[in-house]
């Protein structure tokens, strides 16, 4: 069937609750002879060798992967694709999943993403590209409202405000340092799609869906995400297949057509309209948390997949995931999303597994005398399954009943929309 090795040394690049779920899943693989992740995080240490390197350095990532003789590198998060980390693997001759830097540009340029739809009639807002904040100053005072103001880089989910008066849309302006995205605001329910491809074939994941905000009932600021549901309730099968049709597809096929084929995971964060799904952003890789609730519904081999994407073979392999539901809860510290307090004791962790769920780990770390302490913003990951959503949900919050610890916040209404 496929053509993975039965023996790989494999290397994961990152350190939250995504890389800790891929991990997981990958350590279970009889294909996974050796598992290095850097930089890891306590729990990541439990499935892997948890080693330090600078993972955005592409030498420096090419050199710990020669001299480890590793067959296979799975990148987690975008910085180290956007400095092109991916490149220096495949140009060494390393099986990598993860895009190169040109084809990162989908996440690292809102604006490079926004030309692309407008060439290929790809729906997303009508937007405005500017050098810098004083050429959009105009535009923006007197933009109908609300106004959608974007920084055009990166800025881990911080460089976007949606201004319901024009001086807010100013305030917003003024904070941004280069390039600025202005945009209409589209009005609907947000959903994300996930897909795997390697290059050529495109294997569409199953829906899952992120709570950005910090509080209940979707209140206070956006955050990296606060828990995430899978499936999407939202997501029905009719409009995942408009939006691969209309918006990912054509946006595969650009990319291979500028001749940067894009390889490796895309999320697309979709706005669901009265006129159909449109694009909001692309990211180039797992949401995190939403590869939490994926990586917990994957029934098939998690080695052969991402095996299959980083070598050109994926046609030979199809994912299988259970037809149960997932739901995650993030623990995320005191002070999260600003000021997250760090060094508290965390206890319970075994308690809560032993009810049947997994607690990945995101911001975690061992003391000397082996306490499991905060080490990060988003802590922990209390991930659970269930036959529907509101059975998994049941099943996360009565395992986190089990974890004492006092340096916590958590959202208690992840998945009940649904
Ligand atoms: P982004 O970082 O581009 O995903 O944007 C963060 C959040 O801002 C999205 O999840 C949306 O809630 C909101 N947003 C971004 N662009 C728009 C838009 N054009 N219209 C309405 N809301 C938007
Ligand atoms: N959960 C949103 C993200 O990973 O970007």
């Amino acid at each position: 069937m496929s053509g993975a090795p039965d023996s790989l040394a494999i290397l994961v690049l990152g350190g939250g609750g995504r890389e800790h779920a891929l991990c997981w899943r990958l350590a279970q693989s009889p294909r996974c002879r050796r598992l290095l992740c850097a930089p890891g995080n306590a729990g990541i240490a439990e499935e892997a060798e948890c080693v330090a390197l600078a993972i955005t350095d592409p030498a420096a990532v090419v050199e710990f992967v020669t001299e480890y003789a590793i067959d296979l590198v799975v990148i987690g998060p975008e910085a180290p694709l956007v400095a092109g980390v991916a490149d220096a693997l495949r140009a060494a001759g390393v099986a990598v999943v993860g895009p190169s830097q040109a084809a990162a540009e989908l996440e690292a340029s809102k604006g490079f993403t926004k030309d692309l739809c407008a060439e290929h009639e790809i729906p997303t807002a009508r937007f405005r590209r500017f050098a810098g904040a004083a050429d959009a100053h105009h535009y923006v005072a007197v933009h109908p409202l609300p106004v959608v103001v974007k920084a055009d880089g990166l800025a881990g989910g911080k460089g976007v405000t949606v201004a319901t008066t024009n001086e807010e849309g100013l305030a917003a302006l003024a904070e941004i340092q280069g390039p600025v995205v202005v945009e209409q605001c589209l009005v609907g329910p947000e959903a994300s799609l996930f897909i795997l491809t390697d290059g050529e074939t495109v294997r569409v994941l199953p829906s899952a869906q992120d709570h950005k905000r910090l509080r209940d009932g979707d209140e206070g600021p956006n955050t990296g995400g606060m828990g995430a549901v899978s499936p999407s309730p939202r997501l029905t099968p009719a409009l995942q297949k408009q939006a691969l049709e209309r918006i990912v597809l054509p946006t595969l096929a650009a990319m291979k057509a500028r001749g940067t084929p894009f390889q490796g995971f895309l999320y697309a964060g979709l706005m669901l309209t009265a006129e159909g799904p449109m694009l909001i952003e692309y990211n180039v890789r797992l949401g995190d948390p939403e590869a939490q609730v994926l990586m917990m519904r994957l029934e098939s081999d998690l080695v052969e997949l991402l095996w299959a994407a980083a070598t050109g073979t994926l046609a030979s392999v199809e994912p299988r995931f259970s037809s149960d539901a997932a739901v995650t809860v993030v623990m995320a510290a005191k002070g999260y999303p600003w000021n997250p307090v760090v060094g508290t004791v965390i206890d319970g962790l075994a308690a809560a597994e032993a009810l049947g769920v997994k607690v990945f780990h995101a911001g975690t770390r061992r003391t000397e005398a082996g306490r499991l302490v905060a080490a990060g913003g988003r802590v922990l990951n209390v991930t659970a399954s269930g036959h529907d959503i509101s059975e998994a949900r049941a099943l996360a919050y009565a395992a986190m009943r089990k974890i004492n610890w006092h340096g916590g916040h958590f959202r208690r209404d992840i998945g009940k929309s649904a």
